[in-house]
């Protein structure tokens, strides 16, 4: 099973190198993490440049960000018409918050994405809070995926918590940490206009929880490039789609959190994620867009 996954779009030169290279890769599914056209009215323009370079049949499939969320910039709801899911067995309210098994037979992964942390039409986020219905519902998809066999879980939001970007824990501590302590392969996130891969973190021991501006080793399982499943979860923030980059901070007390990074200021570059995945391996790397030199590759396996 083969995908590619990216946030922050736009629609300008940027996004257009990004999708040439997603097409170059040919992936079997495109997740797109948020941060479309940036613009109100945008949204026609922006799934025809997506399929003028990806065509009609590839699934492209949506996740909302902050900036069509409310519909300021952009609609979610036009823009999953434009759009639409094409993932047989498809659960929830695509766009918004939704999970889907991969390939629908004999499934290798199990996708959940999820919409915490950013605000929607009546100026409210959605309820994620500890115990709530949204936490509910994400806690028994990862769950159900164990039960049911599913190799590995991947969860993806527009908003990342750890970050050497510019932003805060917009997906909150606890879901976060609700998400690492159900181990999580891996999970997925846009926002910040950076790239950047954690090492596995997971909870036990000297480590009840990661908390965001801090950093504590303890949470580290494993800080090599090749990990084991089972001991934690990998964060990586794709937020490099196509739009201008933000500046890494290099000094960001989570920075030990983190295996690699690319800002405006430091190795930058747009580009995707590439993952691929079979029963016993989880593989990814990064792929830059033309022009660009800045790559990374992990691997989870399988016990
Ligand atoms: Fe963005």
């Amino acid at each position: 099973m083969h995908f590619t996954a990216q946030g922050d779009i736009g629609l300008g030169a940027g996004a257009k190198k990004v999708l040439d290279v997603i097409a170059g890769l040919d992936p079997q599914l495109n997740l797109a993490l948020g941060d479309f056209s940036y613009r109100a009215g945008g949204e026609q323009q922006f799934c025809d440049m997506v399929t003028g370079k990806l065509g009609t049949d590839l699934p492209y499939q949506l996740i909302t960000g902050n900036h069509e969320s409310n519909g300021e910039e952009g609609d979610i709801d036009k823009f999953v018409r434009c759009l639409p899911n094409k993932l047989p067995g498809l659960q929830g309210q695509y766009g918004i918050q939704w999970r889907v098994d991969v390939p629908e037979q004999n499934p290798v992964v199990r996708f959940i994405l999820v919409s915490p942390g950013i605000d929607f039409k009546n100026g409210n986020p959605l309820d994620y809070s500890k115990g709530s219905e949204r936490w509910r519902w994400t806690a028994e998809a990862i769950d159900q995926a164990r039960s049911q066999g599913i190799p590995w879980t991947v969860v993806g939001m527009h908003v990342p918590c750890f970050s050497l970007g510019e932003k805060s824990c917009q997906a909150g501590k606890d879901f976060t940490n609700m998400l690492i302590d159900k181990k999580v392969d891996l999970v997925l996130s846009g926002h910040d206009h950076v790239y950047q891969r954690s090492h596995q973190v997971g909870l036990g021991g000297n480590c009840s929880e990661l908390v965001p501006a801090n950093f504590s080793a303890t949470c580290l399982t494993d800080k090599d490039g090749s990990m084991e499943q089972g001991a934690g979860t990998v964060f990586v923030t794709v937020g490099v789609g196509g739009v201008e980059l933000y500046n890494v901070k290099n000094n960001d007390p989570e920075v030990g959190y983190f295996s690699t990074w690319s800002g405006k200021n430091r190795n930058p570059a747009l580009g995707t994620l590439d993952v691929t995945v079979s029963a016993d391996q989880l593989a990814a790397r990064f792929v830059p867009a033309a022009g660009y030199s800045f790559t990374d590759s992990f691997a989870l396996h399988r016990r």
